[in-house]
């Protein structure tokens, strides 16, 4: 169940991905801070070896809890985006920078009960397809609003 759950999850998020220009494709290589020239590597190596040469062994997740743990890191990166977005929030709104695997901030805690939440609506109503999002709550705010607005009394109504 636990995985099911999981797996609803990725689709979920996964779908948020191609929201247009929200975020670049996952398997985009990653490029070096401070963006070494490709000519200092040469031409006409292979896409791999460019790769290590730039950034060592793969990086992984430390200390995921709500995703597969073995979840690549670009592709948790990408949805690190999209989750940024629907929020109107910075990446250090829920990480410590420079240290995303810290778990100190309380929006991270409070991120993790909603991502469950999301696939735990999705699960109960929608067959577990990815219909309800961050995104269909917050819209680019970190307050949602619940109240529809209605002006003053009896002045709203048509
Ligand atoms: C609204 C809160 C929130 C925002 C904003 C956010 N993250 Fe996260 N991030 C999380 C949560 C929650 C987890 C842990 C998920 C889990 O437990 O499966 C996480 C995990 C990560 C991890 C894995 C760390 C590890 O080693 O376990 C990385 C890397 C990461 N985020 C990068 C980013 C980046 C880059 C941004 C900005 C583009 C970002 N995050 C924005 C909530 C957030
Ligand atoms: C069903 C509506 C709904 C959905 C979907 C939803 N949220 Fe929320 N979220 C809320 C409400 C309401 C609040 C404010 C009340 C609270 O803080 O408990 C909130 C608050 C938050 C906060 C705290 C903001 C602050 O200022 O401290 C974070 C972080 C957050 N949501 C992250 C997420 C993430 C990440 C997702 C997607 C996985 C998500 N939410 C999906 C309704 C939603």
């Amino acid at each position: 169940m636990r995985s099911a759950r999981a797996a609803a999850l990725v689709l979920a998020l996964g779908s948020l991905g191609a929201l247009p220009g929200a975020v670049p494709s996952p398997t985009m290589p990653r490029r070096a801070a401070g963006g070494a020239p490709a000519a200092a590597v040469g031409r006409g190596r292979g896409p791999g070896e460019l790769d290590q040469q730039r950034s060592g062994p793969p990086r992984t997740p430390k200390n995921l809890q709500v995703f597969p743990k073995d979840t690549p890191m670009p592709e948790l990166t990408a949805k690190m985006r999209v989750i940024a977005a629907s929020l109107g929030v910075k990446c250090v709104f829920c990480h410590v920078r420079g240290d995303c695997a810290s778990d100190a901030k309380p929006t991270k805690h409070v991120a993790r009960r909603m991502l469950r939440m999301v696939a735990a609506i999705n699960d109960n109503n929608f067959s577990g397809r990815p219909e309800v999002s961050c995104y269909t709550c917050h819209r680019g705010s970190r307050r949602p609003v619940s109240q529809p607005p209605i002006r003053a009394r009896g002045r709203g109504r048509r």
